[in-house]
């Protein structure tokens, strides 16, 4: 780290937020370098937003002065593993049907509905309902809820949770006295104000006391190769998460140009190996292309040195490949950074959003949005409000009631609740090894801005 300390505040909080490859790749190279806005390979927003302006600088110096001086490398490791028991009866009642595999089992489903549970909730959207586990279980504990949205961009996961949602209203669990009014969503997240406001146009002046968005694929996806989403079964390069779309993971690699197949690779596969993958995926175009997941899974396997991840590397290649493509096909990176503005902008004074993100990419994003969100103040050319805007940790004086929330980031429009993501508990991951990489950000607005 010699040569590092040569490099200004706002640069080391750029650089914890790249991944370590990254990292390693710009620290090795450094002292050649001059500015923000250098070409580093990373994704293309969160580098296009660190060389914005430098009020986003400004704010990015807040940050790291907060912090401990320790290494930035070290802290974007460190992160809060969830020391809730795990409730194996509770799952066992919301885990889904994923399909002829597996079922669809929620990923942190106690500390959820923890996130919601200190004060009464008359309103909630679900933004990726899915196979509805999440859902029914926040239904099931607030029988003051009035009001609940369900979306998903998915007709296969939309009818699923429908007809849950539906069954839990008609059946014996649901609260005998309950007036809650259901609206099961066949859109994308990112249209959560259109949705709202259409049911009722007042809601965009109260808000929603919550809001859930689990990122990533339900099992019914990943389960069904003719999704297109599983690197070891084999089906159509398909890859949408919403079938009316246009883009699919075939129309990438057979047509896109080379340079942007190379781009998403490194981006959002964040893969070393991407510049031989790019080119050997543009040669097929000569040969008529590739057409099915289980094409690409053999350029991947015989483009992968024996030696490179032990015996199955290849599959971790893949994973990362296939990763990209769905990033791509489905523009997840933009719709969550948008659309997690748009969710703070529907809360209620003092109402919590909380995202589960499944890679790091993802959970960059949440972070970085949460931090400006909290910290954003229309009037940032008065003193006064530029120092109530500045963030500051604090710890949690309400341990009791939510022990849960170990360290606060209070600032000018809300507090993030959750100053280290939370992780899955070692007895979940054992149970269901898909939630290994999730982690749980939770931001709450102000009770009045
Ligand atoms: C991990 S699953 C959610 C599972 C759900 N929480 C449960 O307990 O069953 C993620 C869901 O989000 C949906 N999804 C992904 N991106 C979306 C978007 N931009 N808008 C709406 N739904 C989306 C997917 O179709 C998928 O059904």
């Amino acid at each position: 780290m010699a040569k590092s300390s040569c490099i200004s505040t706002a640069k080391l909080f750029f650089l914890s937020s790249l991944s370590s490859s990254f990292r390693l790749r710009y620290l090795t190279t450094a002292t050649t370098r001059t500015s923000l806005s250098f070409t580093i390979t990373c994704s293309r927003n969160i580098t296009t937003r660190a060389s914005k302006s430098n009020k986003k600088k400004q704010k990015a110096k807040v940050v790291v002065t907060a912090a401990s001086k320790n290494s930035v490398a070290v802290k974007e490791k460190r992160r809060t593993r969830s020391d809730k028991a795990l409730d194996e009866h509770a799952i066992q009642s919301y885990v889904g049907d994923g399909g002829a595999a597996a079922p669809h089992i929620p990923v942190m489903l106690g500390e959820v509905v923890d996130v919601f549970s200190s004060k009464p909730l008359r309103s909630f959207v679900d933004c990726t309902v899915g196979a509805a586990g999440h859902s029914s279980a926040i239904i099931q504990a607030h029988p003051e809820l009035k009001l609940y949205f369900g979306m998903d961009v998915d007709p296969v996961a939309y009818e699923k949770a429908r007809a849950r949602i539906d069954a839990i209203l008609n059946g014996d669990s649901c609260h005998p006295t309950s007036d809650l009014k259901t609206h099961t969503i066949l859109k994308n997240f990112r249209h959560i104000k259109s949705v709202l406001s259409e049911v009722d146009k007042k809601l965009l002046d109260t808000g929603v006391d919550g809001i859930l968005m689990d990122l990533g694929m339900s099992s019914m996806q990943v389960n069904d190769p003719q999704r297109g989403f599983s690197v070891l079964g084999n089906g159509p390069l398909d890859m949408r998460m919403d079938p009316q779309a246009s883009l699919r993971a075939e129309d990438i690699l057979n047509s896109w140009p080379d340079t942007e197949v190379g781009r998403i690779l490194r981006e959002y596969g964040e893969e070393s190996n991407w510049r031989s993958l790019q080119n050997k995926i543009v040669k097929t175009r000569l040969r008529g292309g590739l057409h099915t997941t289980g094409e690409v899974a053999d350029l991947i396997r015989n483009a992968t040195p024996g030696t490179r991840g032990g015996r199955q590397g290849w599959i971790k290649t893949a994973t990362r490949v296939f990763q990209a493509l769905r990033i791509a096909v489905n523009d997840e990176l933009k719709t969550l950074e948008d659309s997690l503005y748009s969710c703070f902008d529907c809360l209620a004074p003092g109402g919590r959003l909380a995202v589960i993100s499944f890679h790091s990419l993802e959970d960059r994003i949440v972070k970085q949005t949460f931090l400006d969100i909290i910290n954003s103040n229309e009037d940032d050319g008065d003193e006064e409000g530029r120092q109530r805007s500045e963030l500051r940790k604090i710890r949690n004086d309400n341990g009791e009631n939510e022990p849960w929330i170990k360290q606060m980031i209070q600032g000018y429009r809300g507090a993030i609740l959750t100053k280290r993501p939370i992780t899955p508990s070692e007895e979940e991951e054992r149970l269901n090894r898909r939630c290994r990489s999730a982690k749980l950000r939770v931001i709450q607005k102000v009770e009045t801005e």
